[in-house]
C-alpha cells in the first residue's frame, strides 16, 4: 500500500483528457472537462442531433455509442450523454447520430427508421438510432438482432409519439441488411502510451474544480489521504451522481474519478465466490450470473437500462445506499465481505454490518470501496430473488427482497431473508430466520412467519407504494417462496 505523500512527487501526470468524437481527435482542458457530455456536443461541438429531454438517464434521447478498446478489439455500447462527464471519457470513442452517416448517406439503421415511419416530432428519434446501430455493431453481419434481444436492447429508450410497432420494424428491417461493414467511423486516437494519472482544474468566477482520475488504487487513496480536508467526491459511474448533479443537488469542486483504475474492473470466480471489483459493470456483473446465479441474472436483466447497466456499478449502488438498490438483498443474504481501503491499509466488513441508518455507513472520508466477495449460494440453499415495480422494464423498485433457506427432509434446516424498501436501509430478518429455523416447511409456517416479518420492517408511504401494500408484500413474497418451492419440488419428482 502507498504511505504518505511520495507518490504525488515521482508519478507524472496529463492536464487533459483526450478522446475522440465522431472523426474527430480532441483535447479537453480546463471548464470543458467538467460539463456533462450531451452539453459538451451540443454547445460546444454543435452537435444537436443529441437530444436532453429528462436529463436523469430515463429516456435515452441523449444516447451516444462510447467505443472502448476491449481484449477483442473496439466493443461499442449505447451510453446516456447527459449523465456522463467529459472527465470520464480519456481515450474512448463517441459516436453521436451524426458520426453514423456513411459517405454523406444514411446508414442503413437511418434509413430504416424513415421507411417505416419510426419517427414523428423526432426527439426520441437519435437516441434509438444509436441503440440499434450498437445491437448490429457488436455482432457478426449474418446474426441479425432477435425480436426480444431489439426489444431488451431498446428498453433505455421511450417514444411518446410514434408507437413502438414502426419502431421495432424499423429495427428488424436494419437488422436484415446490416452487413460486415462497420457502422461507426474508423477510431484513429493513438493509445496511451504511458497511462500517468490526469489532473485536470479551471476556475469559473471564484469556484475552482479538479477532477483527479488516477490509473490505480494506491494513486486514488493518496489523492484522498493528501486532501483530507477538501470534499471530494468519488465518482464511478455517474449513474446516480449524474441525476444528482444535474438536478443541483451536488456542485462538488473536488472529483476523484476511478474510470481509469483496470484493477477495479474485475469480475470473476475465484474460489467459490463471485469476486468483483468496485466498477465492475452491472454489464459485467450480467454476464457472470448468466452461467453462474441464474437468480441474480433474472433480476439484474431489468436493473435500469442497457444504457444504465453499460455504466453503473456494483459499488457505486452499494455506496449510494439507497433502500431500494436492487443489489443489496442478494448481496446481504449472501453475506458479502466488502473490501474498504485507504492509504493506511485495507480491512473487510461483511454487508450486513455496512449500513447504520438511511445513507449512513462504515466508510470514512478517505477510504474507497474497491472490491465485493460474494460465496457463491449452494444449489441446496434453493435461492430466490424479488423485484416488484410497477413496471416490468426501467423502473424504481417498490419492495426488493431476498429468500434462500436449505431444506433437511420436511425441516428448515437454515434460512436467510433480506428485504428492501421497507425501512430506512435493507433490512436482515434475523427474527423471521430464527423463527423458520427447525420448523417444518409448510405454507402455514411461511404464513406465521409473515406475521413476524411485518414486525421487523417499518415501510413508508411513497408515490410507489402505500406502506400497507409493503407490509402485504413482505408476508405474501414468504408464501410466494413456498408456492415456487413446491412447485418446483413436484416437477421434478413427476
Ligand atoms: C435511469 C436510471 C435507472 C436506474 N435503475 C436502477 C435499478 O433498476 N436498480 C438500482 O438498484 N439502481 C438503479 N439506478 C441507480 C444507479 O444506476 C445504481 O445505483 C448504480 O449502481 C450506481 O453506480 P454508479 O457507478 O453509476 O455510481 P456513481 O453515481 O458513480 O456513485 C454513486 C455513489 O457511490 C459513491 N462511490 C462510487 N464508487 C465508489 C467507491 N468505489 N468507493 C467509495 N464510494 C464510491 C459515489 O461517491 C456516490 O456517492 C438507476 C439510475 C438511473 C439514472
Ligand atoms: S436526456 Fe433522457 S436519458 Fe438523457
Ligand atoms: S417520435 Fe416523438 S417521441 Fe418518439
Amino acid at each position: 500500500m502507498p504511505s504518505g505523500n511520495v507518490l504525488s512527487y515521482i508519478v507524472p501526470m496529463r492536464d487533459h483528457i483526450q478522446l475522440q468524437i465522431n472523426s474527430d481527435i480532441l483535447k479537453i482542458r480546463g471548464q470543458d472537462a467538467f460539463l456533462t457530455l450531451s452539453d459538451f456536443l451540443r454547445r460546444r461541438r454543435g452537435l444537436v442531433g443529441t437530444k436532453i429531454v429528462c436529463s436523469e438517464g430515463d429516456c435515452g434521447s441523449c444516447s451516444v455509442l462510447c467505443g472502448v478498446v476491449g481484449d477483442s478489439g473496439m466493443q461499442y455500447q449505447p451510453i446516456d450523454s447527459c449523465i456522463r462527464f467529459m472527465f470520464q471519457l480519456d481515450g474512448v470513442h463517441i459516436v453521436t447520430v451524426e458520426g453514423l452517416k456513411q459517405n454523406g448517406e444514411l446508414s442503413c439503421v437511418q434509413q430504416a427508421m424513415v421507411d417505416c415511419h419510426g419517427s414523428q416530432c423526432g426527439f426520441c428519434t437519435p437516441g434509438f438510432v444509436v441503440a440499434m446501430t450498437a445491437l448490429q455493431q457488436n455482432r457478426p453481419a449474418n446474426q441479425p438482432a432477435s425480436e426480444s434481444e431489439l426489444r431488451e436492447g431498446l428498453t433505455g429508450n421511450l417514444c411518446r409519439c410514434t408507437g413502438y410497432s414502426s419502431i421495432l420494424e424499423a429495427g428488424a428491417v436494419a437488422a436484415e441488411q446490416s452487413d460486415s461493414a462497420s457502422l461507426v467511423p474508423a477510431f484513429e486516437l493513438s493509445p496511451d502510451a504511458r497511462r500517468v494519472p490526469i489532473e485536470v482544474t479551471a476556475t469559473c468566477g471564484d469556484a475552482k474544480h479538479r477532477v483527479y482520475s488516477p490509473t490505480t488504487v494506491a494513486e486514488a487513496v493518496d489523492f484522498l489521504s493528501r486532501h483530507s480536508e477538501a470534499e471530494v467526491k468519488i465518482v464511478a459511474g455517474a449513474t446516480d451522481l449524474g441525476v444528482q448533479f444535474n438536478k443541483g443537488h451536488i456542485a462538488p469542486s473536488d472529483w476523484l474519478d476511478l474510470n481509469r483504475v483496470a484493477e477495479l474492473e474485475k469480475c470473476e470466480i475465484e474460489d467459490g465466490c463471485m469476486v468483483f471489483g468496485a466498477r465492475a459493470t452491472w454489464t459485467d456483473v450480467l454476464l457472470l450470473a448468466e452461467s453462474t446465479v441464474p437468480e441474480l441474472y433474472q433480476v439484474m436483466k431489468v436493473f435500469g437500462s442497457p444504457q444504465i447497466r453499460h455504466v453503473g456499478t456494483i459499488g457505486g449502488n452499494i455506496i449510494n445506499a439507497s433502500p431500494i438498490a436492487d443489489s443489496l438483498p442478494f448481496l446481504f443474504v449472501c453475506d458479502a465481505e466488502l473490501t474498504i481501503t485507504s492509504a493506511s491499509g485495507e480491512r473487510t466488513v461483511n454487508i450486513n454490518e455496512f449500513y447504520s441508518g438511511y445513507k449512513q455507513m462504515d466508510l470514512t472520508k478517505g477510504e474507497l470501496l474497491t472490491s465485493i466477495r460474494v460465496p457463491l449460494p449452494p444449489a441446496n440453499r434453493n435461492l430466490r430473488l424479488y423485484k416488484v415495480s410497477r413496471r416490468h422494464d426501467m423502473d424504481i423498485s417498490t419492495f426488493t427482497g431476498a429468500v434462500w433457506m436449505e431444506l433437511d427432509g420436511e425441516q428448515i434446516a437454515n434460512v436467510g431473508i433480506a428485504y428492501g424498501a421497507v425501512g430506512p436501509t435493507v433490512l436482515r430478518l434475523k427474527q423471521t430466520e430464527e423463527f423458520l429455523r427447525g420448523k417444518s416447511f409448510t405454507i402455514e409456517t411461511m404464513t406465521a412467519a409473515g406475521d413476524v416479518a411485518v414486525k421487523e420492517i417499518t415501510p413508508i408511504t411513497d408515490v410507489r407504494g402505500r406502506s400497507d401494500y409493503r407490509f402485504q408484500l413482505a408476508r405474501n413474497v414468504l408464501k410466494k417462496y413456498y408456492y415456487q418451492i413446491e412447485q418446483e419440488e413436484s416437477q421434478s419428482v413427476a
